[in-house]
Protein backbone atom coordinates (compact mmCIF):
# COMPACT_ATOMS: atom_id res chain seq x y z
CA UNK A 1 0.00 0.00 0.00
CA UNK A 2 2.75 2.55 1.03
CA UNK A 3 4.51 1.81 -2.43
CA UNK A 4 1.88 2.51 -4.09
CA UNK A 5 1.01 5.53 -2.46
CA UNK A 6 4.57 7.10 -2.81
CA UNK A 7 4.34 5.68 -6.71
CA UNK A 8 1.59 8.39 -7.44
CA UNK A 9 3.74 10.92 -5.24
CA UNK A 10 6.43 10.20 -7.48
CA UNK A 11 4.54 11.15 -10.89
CA UNK A 12 4.14 14.18 -8.71
CA UNK A 13 7.10 15.22 -9.80
CA UNK A 14 9.44 14.27 -6.99
CA UNK A 15 10.16 10.94 -8.11
CA UNK A 16 13.68 10.59 -6.53
CA UNK A 17 12.62 11.32 -3.24
CA UNK A 18 10.35 8.82 -3.00
CA UNK A 19 12.13 6.48 -4.74
CA UNK A 20 14.98 6.92 -2.13
CA UNK A 21 11.95 6.78 1.02
CA UNK A 22 10.81 3.44 -0.17
CA UNK A 23 13.48 1.76 -1.60
CA UNK A 24 13.71 -0.82 -4.09
CA UNK A 25 10.16 -1.98 -4.43
CA UNK A 26 9.48 1.68 -5.42
CA UNK A 27 12.03 1.92 -7.87
CA UNK A 28 11.13 -0.73 -9.97
CA UNK A 29 7.73 0.66 -9.61
CA UNK A 30 8.18 4.12 -11.00
CA UNK A 31 11.25 2.51 -13.51
CA UNK A 32 9.02 -0.42 -14.78
CA UNK A 33 9.27 1.35 -18.38
CA UNK A 34 12.63 1.17 -19.05
CA UNK A 35 13.34 -1.93 -16.81
CA UNK A 36 14.25 -5.31 -18.27
CA UNK A 37 11.94 -8.23 -17.83
CA UNK A 38 14.99 -10.85 -16.80
CA UNK A 39 13.02 -14.49 -16.59
CA UNK A 40 15.54 -16.08 -14.66
CA UNK A 41 15.23 -12.89 -11.92
CA UNK A 42 11.12 -13.80 -12.26
CA UNK A 43 11.70 -17.18 -11.38
CA UNK A 44 13.30 -16.67 -8.09
CA UNK A 45 11.80 -13.12 -7.24
CA UNK A 46 7.63 -13.78 -7.71
CA UNK A 47 7.31 -17.53 -9.09
CA UNK A 48 9.07 -19.26 -6.85
CA UNK A 49 9.19 -17.14 -3.76
CA UNK A 50 5.36 -17.16 -3.97
CA UNK A 51 5.11 -20.58 -4.18
CA UNK A 52 7.48 -21.27 -1.55
CA UNK A 53 5.19 -19.84 0.59
CA UNK A 54 2.66 -22.42 -0.05
CA UNK A 55 4.87 -25.17 -0.17
CA UNK A 56 6.24 -24.14 2.89
CA UNK A 57 3.04 -23.24 5.15
CA UNK A 58 0.71 -26.26 3.87
CA UNK A 59 1.13 -30.14 4.77
CA UNK A 60 -1.26 -33.21 4.85
CA UNK A 61 -0.83 -36.19 6.95
CA UNK A 62 -3.12 -39.13 7.93
CA UNK A 63 -4.18 -39.66 11.04
CA UNK A 64 -4.38 -42.71 13.37
CA UNK A 65 -8.30 -42.76 12.55
CA UNK A 66 -7.10 -42.35 8.45
CA UNK A 67 -8.52 -39.22 8.92
CA UNK A 68 -7.19 -36.87 6.51
CA UNK A 69 -5.26 -33.88 8.47
CA UNK A 70 -4.73 -30.76 6.62
CA UNK A 71 -2.17 -27.40 8.23
CA UNK A 72 -1.66 -24.62 7.08
CA UNK A 73 -1.93 -20.73 7.93
CA UNK A 74 -3.69 -20.12 11.38
CA UNK A 75 -3.43 -16.35 12.16
CA UNK A 76 -5.20 -13.69 9.81
CA UNK A 77 -1.82 -12.58 9.21
CA UNK A 78 -0.62 -15.83 7.54
CA UNK A 79 -3.95 -16.15 5.67
CA UNK A 80 -3.44 -12.37 4.01
CA UNK A 81 0.25 -13.60 3.00
CA UNK A 82 -1.05 -16.68 1.90
CA UNK A 83 -3.68 -14.77 -0.10
CA UNK A 84 -1.21 -12.37 -1.70
CA UNK A 85 1.37 -15.08 -2.45
CA UNK A 86 -1.40 -16.49 -4.48
CA UNK A 87 -2.06 -13.29 -5.97
CA UNK A 88 1.01 -12.59 -6.90
CA UNK A 89 1.85 -16.57 -8.74
CA UNK A 90 -1.40 -15.98 -10.34
CA UNK A 91 -0.69 -12.48 -11.78
CA UNK A 92 3.05 -14.27 -12.33
CA UNK A 93 1.53 -16.66 -14.45
CA UNK A 94 -0.71 -14.45 -16.54
CA UNK A 95 2.53 -11.90 -17.13
CA UNK A 96 4.48 -14.88 -17.78
CA UNK A 97 2.26 -15.44 -20.98
CA UNK A 98 2.95 -12.33 -22.75
CA UNK A 99 6.56 -12.02 -22.20
CA UNK A 100 7.32 -7.95 -22.58
CA UNK A 101 9.20 -7.36 -25.81
CA UNK A 102 13.21 -7.04 -25.11
CA UNK A 103 12.77 -10.12 -22.20
CA UNK A 104 15.86 -11.48 -21.42
CA UNK A 105 16.23 -14.70 -19.86
CA UNK A 106 19.65 -13.86 -18.08
CA UNK A 107 20.79 -10.72 -17.27
CA UNK A 108 24.23 -10.71 -19.27
CA UNK A 109 25.66 -8.22 -16.47
CA UNK A 110 25.86 -11.28 -14.46
CA UNK A 111 28.05 -13.24 -17.00
CA UNK A 112 25.79 -16.64 -15.81
CA UNK A 113 27.57 -19.97 -16.93
CA UNK A 114 25.05 -22.52 -17.90
CA UNK A 115 25.04 -25.98 -15.85
CA UNK A 116 25.72 -28.86 -17.92
CA UNK A 117 22.37 -30.09 -19.24
CA UNK A 118 20.48 -27.05 -19.16
CA UNK A 119 19.79 -25.03 -22.35
CA UNK A 120 22.03 -21.62 -23.14
CA UNK A 121 19.83 -18.34 -22.79
CA UNK A 122 19.77 -17.58 -26.02
CA UNK A 123 18.30 -21.17 -26.66
CA UNK A 124 15.79 -20.59 -24.46
CA UNK A 125 14.48 -17.61 -25.82
CA UNK A 126 14.70 -18.92 -29.28
CA UNK A 127 12.86 -21.83 -28.13
CA UNK A 128 10.08 -19.71 -26.29
CA UNK A 129 9.92 -18.20 -29.37
CA UNK A 130 9.46 -20.81 -31.16
CA UNK A 131 6.93 -22.78 -29.13
CA UNK A 132 5.20 -19.81 -28.02
CA UNK A 133 1.84 -21.52 -28.17
CA UNK A 134 3.41 -24.34 -25.66
CA UNK A 135 5.01 -21.60 -23.41
CA UNK A 136 1.94 -19.68 -22.94
CA UNK A 137 -0.02 -23.29 -22.48
CA UNK A 138 1.92 -23.57 -19.75
CA UNK A 139 2.17 -20.08 -17.93
CA UNK A 140 -2.34 -20.57 -18.40
CA UNK A 141 -1.84 -23.99 -16.20
CA UNK A 142 0.20 -22.08 -13.55
CA UNK A 143 -2.12 -18.87 -13.53
CA UNK A 144 -5.30 -21.12 -13.38
CA UNK A 145 -3.72 -23.08 -10.33
CA UNK A 146 -2.41 -20.26 -8.77
CA UNK A 147 -6.16 -18.78 -9.29
CA UNK A 148 -7.38 -22.00 -7.43
CA UNK A 149 -5.64 -21.40 -4.34
CA UNK A 150 -6.30 -17.55 -4.39
CA UNK A 151 -9.82 -18.98 -4.20
CA UNK A 152 -9.14 -21.25 -1.74
CA UNK A 153 -7.71 -18.52 0.92
CA UNK A 154 -11.10 -16.79 0.87
CA UNK A 155 -13.04 -19.78 2.78
CA UNK A 156 -9.56 -20.96 4.12
CA UNK A 157 -10.24 -24.24 2.41
CA UNK A 158 -6.40 -26.18 3.24
CA UNK A 159 -7.58 -29.26 0.95
CA UNK A 160 -7.73 -27.28 -1.85
CA UNK A 161 -4.56 -25.22 -1.01
CA UNK A 162 -2.84 -28.55 -0.25
CA UNK A 163 -4.12 -30.50 -3.60
CA UNK A 164 -2.48 -27.15 -5.26
CA UNK A 165 0.48 -27.24 -3.77
CA UNK A 166 0.84 -30.83 -5.16
CA UNK A 167 -0.28 -30.67 -8.21
CA UNK A 168 2.36 -27.12 -8.44
CA UNK A 169 5.62 -29.47 -8.66
CA UNK A 170 4.47 -30.69 -11.81
CA UNK A 171 3.47 -27.60 -13.42
CA UNK A 172 6.69 -25.91 -12.74
CA UNK A 173 8.67 -29.01 -13.98
CA UNK A 174 7.12 -29.91 -16.94
CA UNK A 175 7.52 -26.55 -18.29
CA UNK A 176 11.53 -26.72 -17.42
CA UNK A 177 11.91 -30.01 -18.91
CA UNK A 178 10.48 -28.32 -22.07
CA UNK A 179 12.32 -24.88 -22.44
CA UNK A 180 15.07 -25.14 -20.01
CA UNK A 181 16.35 -28.44 -19.96
CA UNK A 182 14.98 -30.73 -22.65
CA UNK A 183 17.91 -32.81 -23.11
CA UNK A 184 16.72 -34.42 -19.54
CA UNK A 185 13.66 -35.11 -20.99
CA UNK A 186 14.98 -37.05 -24.32
CA UNK A 187 17.40 -38.93 -21.98
CA UNK A 188 14.04 -39.95 -19.72
CA UNK A 189 15.69 -39.01 -16.55
C1 LIG B 1 5.94 -21.22 -18.53
C2 LIG B 1 7.13 -21.98 -18.18
C3 LIG B 1 7.59 -22.03 -16.76
C4 LIG B 1 6.83 -22.28 -15.66
C5 LIG B 1 5.34 -22.59 -15.57
C6 LIG B 1 7.75 -22.25 -14.54
N1 LIG B 1 9.01 -21.97 -14.95
FE1 LIG B 1 10.65 -21.70 -13.77
N2 LIG B 1 11.81 -21.41 -15.41
C7 LIG B 1 11.38 -21.45 -16.72
C8 LIG B 1 12.52 -21.33 -17.59
C9 LIG B 1 12.48 -21.31 -19.11
C10 LIG B 1 13.65 -21.22 -16.77
C11 LIG B 1 15.12 -21.10 -17.21
C12 LIG B 1 15.63 -19.72 -17.10
C13 LIG B 1 17.14 -19.74 -17.08
O1 LIG B 1 17.75 -20.11 -18.08
O2 LIG B 1 17.69 -19.42 -16.05
C14 LIG B 1 13.18 -21.28 -15.41
C15 LIG B 1 14.00 -21.16 -14.30
C16 LIG B 1 13.57 -21.25 -12.99
C17 LIG B 1 14.43 -21.05 -11.84
C18 LIG B 1 15.92 -20.76 -11.88
C19 LIG B 1 16.17 -19.29 -12.10
C20 LIG B 1 17.67 -19.00 -12.19
O3 LIG B 1 18.22 -18.40 -11.23
O4 LIG B 1 18.29 -19.36 -13.20
C21 LIG B 1 13.64 -21.24 -10.73
C22 LIG B 1 14.06 -21.16 -9.29
C23 LIG B 1 12.30 -21.54 -11.20
N3 LIG B 1 12.28 -21.51 -12.58
C24 LIG B 1 11.23 -21.80 -10.37
C25 LIG B 1 9.95 -22.13 -10.83
C26 LIG B 1 8.87 -22.56 -9.98
C27 LIG B 1 8.97 -22.75 -8.48
C28 LIG B 1 7.77 -22.75 -10.79
C29 LIG B 1 6.40 -23.20 -10.41
C30 LIG B 1 5.76 -22.64 -9.25
C31 LIG B 1 8.20 -22.43 -12.15
N4 LIG B 1 9.52 -22.07 -12.13
C32 LIG B 1 7.35 -22.47 -13.24
C33 LIG B 1 10.06 -21.59 -17.14
C34 LIG B 1 8.97 -21.85 -16.32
Amino acid sequence: MLNARHTKLSLAGSLLVAAALTGGGAIMTSHAADSKFILADFMNNVVMSSADVLWQSVSFDIGPDDKEIYSGPSTDAEWDAMRKAMQALADGGAQLQKLPAGWLVQDPALKYETPPGDLEPDAVAALIGKEAAAWSAHAEVLRAAAAQALKATETRDLKTLSDVSDSLDQICESCHLQFWYPGQAQAGI
